[in-house]
């Protein structure tokens, strides 16, 4: 048992500032670690948390993918499709497939363009967050609009969301208030989904409406109210949450290092690349839990039976082991490397991906010419303390005039 004398806290103070020390050292010194406070596993080298994102069979994502979901033991019955394992996993990716194609989401640039440009012609250069006047705007609003939210509820999806992730240092659960939040989310999908079932629209509530699914059973029927719920909570949360995120982190990884700002500037075809390396260097998604569903051997330690896993991405994103300079940010590195792990990998491999490319691409584009040359203020950042996500609430910066 490597029980070395790390003190990995995911919901500390210092773990929201600044995890990749830590990561460093677990993946050194304890690549199976075990956290006697809160009583989880972790995994950190690269080649362990890929292999365990691929092994479904022995981590399970049917009792929950955050701590607090494993170890309450009430892994939830309305099943949403982060939770499930094969095969229903497969037949309801399947599905969500139809909806949300290739297609449905290169349709959604002119949405994208629209939503970031109201956003920036509405800033102030002089005064400007790229967080709280931007990027945690314009995502909300994309993923709502393709569902079907009103108008007035758009940026409600986002309040409620961030109230129920919420976790002040030193809390792994979530708040009262936070549970009242989730309660709201899935009453106004509950209400849209009545109202597109008497009057389908063109929407992807309506869409989900209409589809069927296999059934164990080999019937087929369409989903039921609780299915297409709890599927809008988790593209509402996670449209809301991670580019908001990644892009503010963007903000301040590019302030210390402005040649490779400077490099996007005077060569935009670069921007994908460096969408790619702005994931594997510090991805919002920090972690994904998994229940251990029989005892594993790994590097001279037991996993037992019935543990609740964690799997950090990000740590893994960092490993000198797969990434040649893995701790340099670099845009031009070679991405063929090793798997970039910031989306997940495997079956359960994030479904909005090619969204989030896209979201984030052609906002940093903006943003280039919106600032083209600036100073974070950083006195005055502030970063957000949630579950599993990473990142900052507010980037004010200071736009330098040329
Ligand atoms: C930078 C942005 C994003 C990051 C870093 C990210 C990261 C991830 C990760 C790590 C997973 C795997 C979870 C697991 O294995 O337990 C995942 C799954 C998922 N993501 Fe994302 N995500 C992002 C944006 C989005 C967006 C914009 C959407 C949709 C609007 C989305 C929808 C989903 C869904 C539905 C799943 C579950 C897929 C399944 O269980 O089969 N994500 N994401």
């Amino acid at each position: 048992m490597t029980r070395a004398t790390i003190d990995f806290d995911p919901f500390s103070e210092q773990h929201f500032n600044d995890p990749y020390g830590t990561y460093r050292r677990l993946r050194d010194e304890a690549p199976v670690y075990y956290s006697e406070k809160y009583n989880f596993y972790a995994l950190s080298r690269h080649a362990d948390v890929a292999a365990a994102f691929k092994d479904f069979e022995t981590y399970s994502s049917a009792y929950g993918v955050t701590l607090e979901e494993i170890q309450s033991g009430q892994h939830s019955h309305n099943k949403s499709i982060i939770w499930m394992d094969p095969p229903e996993h497969r037949r309801m990716r399947s599905l969500v497939n139809k909806v949300f194609t290739p297609r449905a989401i290169q349709a959604q640039e002119e949405v994208i363009r629209d939503r970031i440009t109201h956003y920036l012609s509405k800033a102030d250069p002089a005064n400007f967050d790229v967080v709280a006047d931007f990027s945690a705007l314009f995502p909300v609003e994309v993923i709502t609009i393709m569902l079907g939210v009103p108008e007035a509820d758009r940026q409600n999806v986002r309040l409620w969301l961030e109230t129920s992730l919420e976790r002040p240092p030193g809390r792994m659960t979530q708040s009262r208030a936070g549970n009242e939040a989730m309660m709201k989310t899935g009453a106004l999908y509950y209400n849209i989904i009545q109202e597109r079932r008497v009057e389908p629209q063109d929407d992807m509530i309506s869409r989900l409406c209409a589809v069927e699914v296999e059934r164990e059973d080999g019937t087929r029927t369409s989903l039921d109210d609780v299915e297409i719920a709890g599927f809008c909570t988790l593209l509402g949360g996670a449209g809301a949450e991670t580019v908001a995120k990644l892009l503010g982190i963007a903000t301040v990884v590019f302030s210390k290092h402005r040649d490779q700002w400077e490099q996007l500037r005077a060569d935009r075809s670069k921007i994908p690349a460096a969408v790619e390396e702005l994931l594997r260097y510090e991805g919002p998604v920090q972690y994904d839990c998994r229940y251990v569903t029989k005892d594993v051997e790994l590097h001279g330690t037991t996993i037992p039976q019935g543990a609740a896993i964690m799997l950090l991405g990000a740590a893994a994103n960092r490993d000198e082991r797969a990434f040649t300079d893995a701790e340099i940010f670099d845009i031009n590195r070679d991405r063929a490397q090793a798997q970039n792990l910031a989306f997940g990998y495997g079956i359960h491999s994030c479904l909005g991906a090619a969204l989030a490319r896209l979201e984030s691409v052609i906002a940093l584009d903006y943003l280039l010419d919106f600032m083209p040359d600036y100073e974070v203020d950083v006195a005055n950042v502030k970063r957000t303390t949630l579950t599993s996500v990473n990142g900052y609430a507010r980037v004010p910066v200071r736009v330098r005039q040329g």
